[in-house]
């Protein structure tokens, strides 16, 4: 069969590398990939917004199947598109998207089922928002309601930070339209794990957990980015956590969904935070993360493939999803100065065959006259396996040391924070 990945980072990589191992298919079509996807895959030169040349490109080309794997394309109802035109999709209907492309809606959603967030109240019009701000509680957290590349969360410590945070997003329209409407919500504290779930709307599987590292510098300092690495699985993710959230968050999530006619099929996306209160939602996701998904894809040991026809076809109960029970580590080396200005076009030097069997997902990076070339903020992760995650951060940090690049930046603590929490 053939098919085609929608995408071009470092997650569509790690999705194309593990769907290349399915004896099923003959081809894969990157929507529209990057230079080193181009190793695993065929670039086509089609966005991953410009949903009518996606599905022109998927009748001409006789795709039999397709992922469409970023938030963009999701809520802009690429999958709608893709299966009225006849193409089986795994990913999200545009309705079932708006668990992440509205944080009013999931707000909304968490309330009216009883699933564990944090407490909120949402605002349309600054006034009333700049009102509110007077008399809370500090430190809280304003989020934009719509997409912001992850982005539109400002936690505020202070009054005048909440002013200047609203303004930023309601008037100067920092991230445009998606500032519309705000929520602001209560501060919650406890360490974050995410856990990405397959779900055919029928039954709800949780991947391996594993922890991201959002701030741009090391001990979680510095700027907010797409995510400078991960770990899983997640330490703070015990069995009795993971049980607490399968009967109190991922169920009653995908029930919810059904209940609004909404229902979800395709990876979920379930970012928490472990409260002294137990576990709360603090985002949803309609897709597999990124970085997220460059730890957890390679601990998948059944055949993803499957998987992804399973959730399509809502027989996903009759599959048994397994994991390995090894640690992942994915440091991801970016251009320096990201997120904020960097420089991009510096020849990029892969090793053939990487120590230790680390895994090179790359994500920003261009062919420029058959040379490989930095061609954005996250340039790639390397991920290395191993039996314990003390093992496997070492070995992902001495494999990406084979990798070169000017200006390369990385961080040099990916996997400290949860090593604190193995026993
Ligand atoms: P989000 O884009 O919703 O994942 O938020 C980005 C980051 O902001 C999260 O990973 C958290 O670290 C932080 N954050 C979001 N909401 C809250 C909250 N209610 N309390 C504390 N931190 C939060
Ligand atoms: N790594 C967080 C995300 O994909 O949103």
């Amino acid at each position: 069969m053939k098919i085609i990945v929608v995408g071009s980072g470092g997650r569509e990589h790690a999705i194309i590398k593990k769907l290349k191992k399915s004896s099923e298919i003959e081809k894969i079509y990157a929507l529209p990939g990057n230079g080193g996807i181009a190793a695993d895959a065929e670039c086509v030169n089609v966005g991953a917004k410009d949903i009518s040349g996606i599905v022109e490109f998927a009748k001409a080309n006789d795709i039999g199947f397709a992922v469409v794997a970023p938030d963009d394309p999701l809520v802009l109802g690429c999958v709608d598109a893709l299966e009225e035109a006849g193409v089986p999709c795994f990913g999200p209907s545009a309705a079932a998207a708006q668990i992440e492309g509205s944080k009013v809606f999931s707000k909304n959603l968490m309330k009216k089922y009883g699933i564990p967030t944090a407490a909120y109240e949402v605002f349309e019009s600054i006034e009333t928002a700049m009102e509110y701000v007077k008399t809370a509680a500090y430190p809280l957290v304003i989020k934009a309601d719509g997409l912001a590349l992850g982005k539109g969360v400002l936690i505020c410590e202070k009054y005048e930070d909440a002013v200047s945070a609203l303004g930023e997003i309601m008037e100067d329209k920092i991230f445009g339209a998606s500032g519309n409407r705000v929520v602001i919500e209560e501060f919650l504290e406890g360490p974050e794990v995410s856990v990405l779930s397959f779900t055919d709307g029928k039954t709800v599987v949780p991947m391996i957990s594993s922890m991201d590292h959002k701030r741009a510098g090391d001990n979680d300092t510095g700027l907010n980015t797409g995510g400078m690495g991960t770990v899983a699985p997640n330490p703070c993710y015990t069995d009795a956590v993971a049980k607490e959230c399968m009967e109190k968050i991922f169920l009653p999530t995908m029930n919810a969904m059904n209940a609004e006619g909404r229902t979800f099929k395709g990876c979920l996306y379930f970012g928490l935070m472990i409260t002294k209160d137990g576990p709360k939602v603090i985002e949803y996701n309609c897709r597999f993360g990124d970085p997220e998904t460059q730890v957890v894809l390679p601990l998948l040991e059944t055949d993803l493939f499957e998987i992804m026809k399973a959730v399509r076809y809502e027989t996903l109960g009759e599959l048994d999803v397994k994991f390995s029970n090894k640690h992942a580590c994915c440091v991801i080396m970016a251009s320096n100065g990201y997120p904020s200005k960097y420089e991009t076009g510096f020849e990029l030097t892969l090793p053939a065959s990487p120590k230790h069997n680390a895994e090179i997902f790359v994500a920003g990076a261009k062919l420029k006259d058959g040379t490989l070339v930095t061609g954005g903020g996250r340039v790639l992760g390397v991920t290395a396996i191993s039996d314990t995650l003390e093992d496997a951060v070492k070995k992902s940090y001495e494999a990406s040391a084979d990798v070169k690049f000017e200006n390369a930046y990385m961080r040099h603590d990916i996997g400290r924070r949860a090593l604190t929490y193995v026993k």
